[in-house]
């Protein structure tokens, strides 16, 4: 983040946090729900919904930069299945805002000229390749690894993000030496129940005493120092209580917000909503966020916004996290 993106990144969260602005300082833009897997624990791509069109993207993007949006992480579906990714993200840069991309990494090494402007990548990982294959589907591990290599070889900074269920659960080891082998780190997040409301996950979510100890393992990890774990350890305090977590302000739709593929706009898609969500297609973004609805929820390991809460919280132990969220 350059200097002057810092120091408004800066006066953002004293607005937000000491005024009671609204700013939507990060972005997490659900570009398509087509994908390339059927991963068990998602059905997004069961969810067939129009797509922004790169005019209605950039009428966007600019309101998003008056606004004072600092990053905004692409995600899907699959976002390299969108034909104008490259666009998008260099639209996105012209605007001086940072971005991230989560993908399985379909097609990363085959395009990586379109990914100049991109400034982070988030590949997914679940495991060895019987694992991974078996949870996303065939092939899906070599693609993975191909993209790591791609995005490696082009100097692209990229690490891994791997959800746990019961068939990755004793695997840690085997990630984050993946990502020593890559010299960059991997993120562990909880399988959600609900995900955008849709999917009972109940089938694979791992042992509950099983889950606890290897997250006291990673918070061992963290505590030693292992420079290839990205989750912050107060983070990982906070999902070791998954599913019932510890209370902790949400601010999902004060600086934080999901636009869906549609133009749909929600604090976050981890919640059911009682009344219809604005859309910036029709309304405008600045319109739509203003209009987002309160969220009162108890708290969840949505790494995303946990890290900003945590921030906005005084919880300082999150800095370097938060730095790599809003680089
Ligand atoms: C929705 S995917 C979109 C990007 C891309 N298709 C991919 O899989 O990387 C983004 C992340 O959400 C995670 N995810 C999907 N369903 C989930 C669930 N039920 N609980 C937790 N994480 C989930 C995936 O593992 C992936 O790392
Ligand atoms: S997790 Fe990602 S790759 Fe898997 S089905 Fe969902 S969107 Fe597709
Ligand atoms: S606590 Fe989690 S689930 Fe609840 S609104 Fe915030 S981000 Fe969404």
């Amino acid at each position: 983040m350059r200097l002057r993106n810092k120091r408004q990144a800066l006066g953002s969260f004293c607005k937000v946090r000491f005024l009671n602005h609204k700013i939507p300082l990060a972005v997490r833009w659900q570009l398509t729900n087509r994908c390339v897997c059927q991963c068990q624990y998602c059905n997004i791509w069961k969810t067939p919904e129009s797509e922004l069109s790169l005019a209605q993207i950039k009428a966007i993007l600019d309101e998003m930069a008056a606004l004072g949006t600092q990053t905004i992480s692409f995600s899907g579906g699959e976002p390299m299945l969108r034909q104008d990714i490259g666009r998008i993200l260099d639209e996105t840069v012209r605007r001086g805002i940072s971005t991230e991309m989560n993908s399985t990494g379909a097609g990363i090494a085959e395009r990586m000229s379109e990914l100049k402007s991109l400034h982070y990548l988030k590949i997914s990982l679940d495991g060895p390749e019987e694992i991974h294959n078996a949870v996303r589907g065939p092939h899906a591990f070599k693609i993975a690894m191909k993209a790591a290599e791609a995005a490696a070889k082009a100097g692209l900074k990229f690490s891994f993000a791997t959800t746990l269920t019961k068939f990755n659960i004793q695997e840690i080891d085997f990630i984050l030496d993946i990502a020593k082998r890559f010299n960059t780190m991997a993120a562990f997040q909880p399988l959600k129940k609900l995900y955008r409301g849709v999917k009972d996950v109940s089938g694979l979510e791992p042992d509950p005493e099983e889950y606890r100890r290897v997250i006291d393992q990673l918070i061992a990890y963290k505590k030693a120092g292992d420079p290839h774990l990205r989750n912050s350890q107060i983070g990982l305090h906070h999902i070791y209580h998954a599913p019932q977590y510890p209370r902790l302000k949400c601010w999902a739709g004060r600086v934080f917000c999901i636009l869906n593929t549609d133009g749909t706009l929600m604090p976050c898609d981890r919640i059911a909503y009682s009344s219809p969500l604005p859309n910036c297609a029709a309304s405008g973004f600045r319109n739509a966020f203003l209009a987002l609805p309160e969220v009162h929820c108890a708290g969840c390991g949505f790494c995303g916004v946990l890290e900003l809460n945590f921030l906005m919280a005084f919880k300082l132990g999150t800095l370097d996290s938060v730095y790599k969220v809003l680089k």
